[in-house]
Formats: C-alpha cells, sequence, structure tokens
C-alpha cells in the first residue's frame, strides 16, 4: 500500500502537475509552487542571516530552531502567493542533503507530514542538484547537455549534465568550497557575514594584481582547492600587521576574489574543451559574484560558448530551485517516488547518475 493516491498523481498531465518545494538546508527557511517543471507561481525566502550575523557565521542550533517557527509559515505564505489551498498540491519535494543535519530535519518532517496527511508523492531532492536546475527558472530555453560550474557556500564541483537526469561529476574540492573561503577571508578581514557579497562590494574600489596569491591545482585537472589560498591571505594579513604595515582591504579583496576567478575560469574552460560540449551554466552563492559572472561570460563569449547564469535571487538557497529539481526527478524513467522512511543525509555529494 502506497501512503499516496497512486491514481490522483498519474491523472494529472505532467506539464499541469502542482510541486510544491521545501529548503531548510542551511540558514533560508523557503517555500516555492511551481506548475509543470518552469512556471512558478509562488516563491517564498525567510532569510535567517541578520540573526547569525552577530556570531560571524551559521549557528546550527539555532537555525534548526528558527526552520521549525518558519517553515509551516513560508508553506502558508507560497500558498497565498499562488492563491492556492494544499488540497491543489500534487507533490511535494524536498531537500534531504547535503546540509546541516538539524536543519535539514526541519524541512525533510514538514515535507513529510504533508504527504502523508494530503496523500501526496514525496520527492527527495540533492540540493547541489537544485542549485544547477534554478537556471532552468532563468532561462527557459535552457537544456541539457552543459556543463555545470556549481559554487557554493559548501561545495565547488565542475558537472556534465548530460541530461536532466543523467550527470557526472567531472571533478570537485579538495578541501574548502569557494563560498567558504570567500567567508572565512571576509572573515579575518572584519567583514560581516556572509563574507561573499561583503568582499564582491569592497573587490570593486582594489587593484586586482596588488598582491600574488597562489593559484592551487592549477593544473590539476577539475578538482578544486582553496585552502591554501585562504591560508595565504591570513598569513599575508598578519605579517603586514607584524611589520606594522597599513592593509588595503579592497587590494586584498580584489586581489583574492581574482585569483578565485581565475581558477574557475580556467577549469570551466578547460570542462567545455575537453567533454565537447558548447554551454556553460553557473549555479550556487557564489553564482551571485559580479565579477566571475562577467568574466565567465566574456570568456565564453570569445571561446563561443553560450553561457547561463541564475538571477541573483535564484543564486542563492531557495525553494524553487529544489521544486525545479524534484519536478524533472519525478519525470524521469522508472521514477520511484521517495517513501516516507527519507531521512536527511548531511554529507550527500553531487555523484554519477
Ligand atoms: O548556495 P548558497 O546560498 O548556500 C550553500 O548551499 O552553501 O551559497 C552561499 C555562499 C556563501 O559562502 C556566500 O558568501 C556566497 O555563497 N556568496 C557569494 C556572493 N553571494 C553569496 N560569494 C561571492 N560573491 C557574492 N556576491
Ligand atoms: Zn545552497
Amino acid at each position: 500500500m502506497e501512503y499516496y493516491n497512486k491514481d490522483r498523481i498519474a491523472a494529472k498531465p505532467a506539464e499541469e502537475r502542482i510541486t510544491l518545494g521545501i529548503e531548510s538546508s542551511c540558514d533560508e527557511t523557503a517555500a516555492a509552487i511551481l506548475r509543470g517543471g518552469r512556471e512558478l507561481l509562488a516563491d517564498v525566502i525567510s532569510t535567517q542571516v541578520p540573526i547569525h550575523r552577530k556570531y560571524g557565521g551559521v549557528v546550527p542550533e539555532i537555525a534548526s530552531r528558527n526552520h521549525i517557527l518558519n517553515v509551516l509559515p513560508v508553506v502558508d505564505e507560497a500558498l497565498k502567493q499562488a492563491d492556492m489551498k494544499l488540497s491543489d498540491i500534487d507533490q511535494i519535494a524536498v531537500t534531504y542533503g547535503p546540509g546541516l543535519v538539524g536543519a535539514l530535519l526541519v524541512g525533510v518532517a514538514a515535507a513529510k507530514s504533508l504527504a502523508y496527511a494530503l496523500e501526496i508523492p514525496l520527492i527527495g531532492v540533492n540540493h547541489l542538484e537544485g542549485h544547477i536546475f534554478a537556471n532552468f527558472l532563468s532561462a527557459p530555453d535552457l537544456k541539457p547537455p552543459f556543463v555545470a560550474l556549481v559554487a557554493s557556500g559548501g561545495h565547488t564541483a565542475l558537472v556534465h549534465v548530460a541530461d536532466y537526469d543523467s550527470f557526472r561529476l567531472l571533478g570537485q574540492t579538495r578541501d574548502d568550497a569557494a563560498g567558504e573561503a570567500f567567508d572565512k577571508v571576509a572573515r579575518v578581514m572584519g567583514l560581516p557575514y556572509p563574507g561573499g557579497p561583503e568582499i564582491d562590494r569592497l573587490a570593486k574600489e582594489g587593484d586586482l594584481h596588488a598582491i600574488d596569491f597562489p593559484k592551487a591545482l592549477a593544473k590539476g585537472g577539475y578538482e578544486f582547492s582553496f585552502s591554501g589560498l585562504k591560508s595565504a591571505v591570513l598569513n599575508y594579513l598578519n605579517s603586514q600587521k607584524l611589520k606594522n604595515i597599513p592593509v588595503n582591504n579592497a587590494d586584498v579583496a580584489a586581489s583574492f576574489q581574482q585569483t578565485v576567478i581565475a581558477i574557475l575560469v580556467d577549469k570551466s574552460l578547460s570542462a567545455l574543451r575537453e567533454t565537447g560540449l558548447d554551454t556553460l551554466v553557473l549555479a550556487g552563492g557564489v553564482a551571485a559574484n559580479s565579477a566571475l559572472e562577467a568574466e565567465l561570460r566574456q570568456a565564453t563569449g570569445a571561446a563561443g560558448y553560450k553561457f547561463f547564469f541564475p538571477s541573483r535571487r535564484m543564486c542563492t538557497d531557495n525553494a524553487a530551485m529544489i521544486a525545479c529539481r524534484g519536478y524533472y526527478q519525478s519525470l524521469s524513467r522508472d521514477y520511484e517516488y521517495t517513501p516516507l522512511t527519507l531521512n536527511a543525509v548531511p554529507g550527500l555529494s553531487l555523484s554519477d547518475r
């Protein structure tokens, strides 16, 4: 016996199916409603950034508690935006990893309860796949195959997206993620959390070539390493301090950011050349970086490749991308909906599929 009404979902044409997406992997509690795969009817994000800012980063326990307070209100708000009732929802997609375990569990528990009560199917979604799928919402004409550069707070990876349900991981970071490096460097420079947007802003006033920071694994295929770069920035700041030399924060931000961008651009172009694909898609919170977007646009354009990146709102964590990923997952051949035993998987990775 299934927990959901099989006849009801089977009777609804795919392009009319209403998917409720729920996201709670880090410090955003979000709900979104999608018709078919690309028509966004509601998109609600409740951010906890101001709460965590005073601690300089996300405090997992505080994040979980706030997700508990926010998860049903964001679903209610999404229903209101879409002018719908819970009974109009056909299926529920929820992030089950990667992320903070306590935070993930709140979204997963809410989604399972709603699926059970409404007798509708559940779709467990990998958050990183969700980031890639955010591009389908920003670019209605985008279709696989393409190379995706995923750069978020927790992950940095290059993925060959052969089809909506066929991925191959080309390479990923061995240590810190690109966003993590932005956040850590910003923190030692005394900038507020999250550091990415702060460095982005400060870098505009600095000299990209002021300081020569190392590019790790420049020849290392599709693997990335950002922890050495982070240490190099810390060492630079400390040595200037010991020598009583004033530091130009804008130059440090610009030089650091340029180093990260050079690595990301270089490896993305190698991936395009070697896979023979003609399209690059940018995904994850770091995709919101204005200089990264400009350089990737320039480099892909000059080499004759197509380039897509999500709208600013779709770059960072949201539930629309989770609903979109869930929808395409449910369309794939032989797809079996997720059982109600679904658990959070904090260390879930992007793997071949
Ligand atoms: O994808 P995301 O919202 O959350 C994760 O899944 O990790 O990414 C958050 C990361 C943070 O590290 C944040 O500093 C970074 O994205 N970020 C940026 C910018 N906006 C957000 N990094 C560089 N430049 C930005 N403008
Ligand atoms: Zn994310």
